[in-house]
Formats: C-alpha cells, structure tokens, sequence
C-alpha cells in the first residue's frame, strides 16, 4: 500500500506555482528530461501533493491532548488559528526561498552529478511548497468570516516573496559559491528536517499529514549535502579541490548560526508545543541539532583522516581526528589546520539569549576582549571578516548584521 495518496491544487494556484516554477526554476525540464539517468528506479518527479498518514488521530501534545486532531482550521481559536498559518507561511517560505538561492550558483556545480543532484532538492522544495499550498487551498475554512480569505492572502504573499524578503534569514542569504549549495544541504536542510519531524504530530491534521512524505524527502537534501561536503574535504587533504581547508570552515561558520537561529529562541516555543503543534521545544530539538552537525562533521574528519592515511580503520580514523582535536597537535599528518571545527552556538549570532546575540564572541565561544573588555564594533567586524567566506563579506546580508549589531551597541544599548 502506497505510503500516500496524491492530490492537486485548484486550478488557480496550481497554474500560480507552475508560474513561479517558470520563472524561478525552468531548468525543472532538464532535470526531468535526464532524471533516469541519475536517478534510475527512482520515482521521476511530480508536482503533487502527498498526503500521508499520521501516528495517530488524536491530538498528543498541549493543552487538547487526547481530543481528535483539528481536520478545519476554522475550528482552530484566534491565535491557534493564527499560529498554524504562521508556521504554514514560514515553511512554505523556506521551500520556495531555498529554490530562489539554489539557482544562483546552480550553474557553478562542480560537476553533472552535484548539479542533479542539487536540481532534485530545488524540484522537491518546491513540491514542498505545493504541499504547504495545498493545506492552505483544500480547506475552505482558512477563509475566516470578517477575517477575509486568509489562505489566499498567504498564498499570494509567498509567490511574490523574493531573496531578502523571507520570513527566516537563512532563507534571506544570497549563495555566492556552490559550496553553499553543499553546506546549506547539510546544516539548513537538516533544521528542515528536525522541524518536519517535530510537525508530523500536528494538531490540525492535513499538516500533519502532509508531514511523513517531505521528511522522506529531506532525507536525500541532506544526504546530498553531506556527501559532497566530505568529497570536498578529501579533495582538499589530497591538495585538490575547488575549496581549501579554511575556506571550507569559513562556509561551515557562515551557516551554522542561521542554523541554530532557525529554531527559535532557544528559551522559546512552549506555545506552539501547548497548541500541539510540534512535540519539543526549540531549546530540546536546538540541542540535538547541535549534537547531529557535529556528527557530521566528523564524518567529514573521518574522510580527511582516512584520505592521507588509507590503511586506517575507523577506529583509527576516529583516534587520530580526537587527538587532533584535544591537543592542536599534528597527528598522523593531519595537521589542526587540516581538520573542519564545529563554532559555538555562540559565535556570529544575531538572535537567540542575549548573552551572546549580537555580542562579540569568537568561534570557541570566548569573548572577545581587549584590556579586560570587550572589543569595540569595528574590531569585532574585522575579526568576523578573518572567519567568513570573503565571497559573502560583499553580501546584503553581512551589512545587515553589522547594522543590527550597530543599533544593539548604540548608546551604551549593549550590556557593558
Ligand atoms: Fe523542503
Ligand atoms: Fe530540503
């Protein structure tokens, strides 16, 4: 029995997001054309919907556990109704921002592989956004009386959203190398899937339904993501490769923060579990992520460990990257420079607790200080320029952050 059933959206918003796809992806074709060849006996794409099933029909989290979960959003009261559509609009964006970013440097691709491979993800987030179309359009009742049609305004504000103008900023960062591409796999996509994971317990079920196929998809986002990244860095070890060591951390240290932020304060997001909505607190999923990226980078460590010496087991391997780590020394040439660090949740953080949003930490989590006290703006800023890929240094977004960080110091507003 098929995991799923599929369904379409109404004529008018299925013909707005072939549109979009038109205009922000047409190299979909392509992909479609030449799918078997990399994929083969694999499902070809479809732009459907996929409704798939949950755990279970009552709600399991908050305040309405143990009562059916919610099959009409009109039935949802003022700010559980409200809150649904907030993370509805925020995912839906994250799908269609994640296929604007893609393109820019799709071309870049290190090779016809990568390049597939990454079109798959921008075909399959925009599936995603037709899913987050579809619990918006099937039911009738996001349209509230005296409210005005709500699903219908969140649709038409998602097809006009552009790069910048997102609701999550990783979503807001244009892609400058196809690195991005990589890294953005493995540390964006896989927030995404913690997320899907959190949301297939939905209080309002066609979201929860929708759940169990995007995150089987996600699977290869950030499968994608962090088998290239270790391709790189064992090109890299081998003195090959498009990106060196430090340029392959600078690209880890520019997403990761947006990684972390994607979760929400980390004190935060009891609510949305009191509405049933997910079944962790961003603090609890924020933890594990933290936990899994570092996993990955040690499977990266591993590829770089076991590319300058291929008699090494894992165990080896895994010797050789904890030492390394533990004493800053060279060991079994494979030198500290040569290995990639995960940064604090500290470092470059412009939301969050306000111990460390938008104070000046390094990438170990130690302040920054000169003569007993932090550094000023301008010292701090040349520090994270040392840490960033140069290539994003030029971006909107760097100059957003330093005019976020200006404000927060302005007048003494800091907390010293
Ligand atoms: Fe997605
Ligand atoms: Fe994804």
């Amino acid at each position: 029995m098929a995991a799923f059933t599929a369904d379409s959206l109404k004529p008018r918003y299925h013909s707005a997001i072939v549109d979009w796809q038109k205009k922000n992806f047409p190299e979909l074709e392509l992909l479609e054309k030449n799918w078997s060849t990399f994929f083969p006996g694999q499902t070809p794409f479809a732009l459907i919907a996929k409704i798939g099933k949950v755990k279970s029909d009552l709600i399991e989290y908050g305040k309405f556990a143990g009562q059916p979960k919610f099959e009409q959003a009109g039935k949802m009261a003022g700010n559980m109704f409200y809150s649904a559509r907030d993370i509805i609009k925020a995912q839906c964006s994250t799908e269609f921002g994640s296929v604007q970013q893609h393109r820019i440097s799709l071309e870049e691709a290190t090779g016809d592989e990568a390049k597939y491979c990454v079109m798959r993800i921008m075909a399959e987030e925009l599936r995603h956004a037709y899913q987050m179309f579809w619990v918006l359009d099937h039911d009738a009742t996001w349209r509230k009386l005296g409210m005005g049609d709500v699903g219908a305004e969140t649709m038409d504000e998602l097809l006009a959203m552009k790069t910048g103008e997102h609701v999550l900023d990783a979503f807001n960062i244009e892609f400058t190398q196809f690195i991005d591409n990589i890294v953005f796999g493995a540390l964006i996509d896989l927030v995404g899937k913690y997320q899907l994971d959190m949301q297939k317990v939905f209080a309002y079920a066609p979201m929860a339904r929708s759940m169990p196929p995007m995150f089987s998809e996600e699977g290869f986002h950030l499968g994608t993501g962090k088998r290239f990244l270790r391709e790189y860095a064992v090109e890299a070890a081998g003195g090959k490769g498009k990106w060196s060591f430090p340029e392959i951390q600078k690209t880890i240290n520019q997403w990761f923060p947006r990684g972390l932020e994607m979760f929400g304060n980390e004190h935060g997001g009891t609510t949305v579990v009191e509405f049933g909505f997910k079944d962790k607190t961003n603090g609890q999923a924020q933890g594990e992520y933290i936990e899994e990226v570092r996993q990955i980078l040690e499977h990266v460590n591993l590829g770089i460990v076991q590319a300058r010496n291929p008699k090494h087991s894992p165990q080896d391997a895994r010797r050789v990257v904890n030492e390394v780590l533990q004493t800053g020394d060279k060991v079994d040439s494979v030198g500290p420079d040569e290995i990639i660090y995960l940064p604090s949740n500290k470092f470059y953080r412009r939301r969050g607790l306000p111990e460390y949003a938008l104070q000046p930490f390094n990438l170990r989590g130690e302040l920054i200080t000169e003569g007993g006290k932090p550094v000023g703006e301008e010292a701090y800023f040349k520090y994270l320029a040392t840490q960033l890929p140069t290539t994003y240094l030029k971006c909107p977004d760097f100059e957003k952050f330093k005019g976020m960080y200006r404000k927060a110091h302005e007048n003494g507003n800091g907390s010293w």
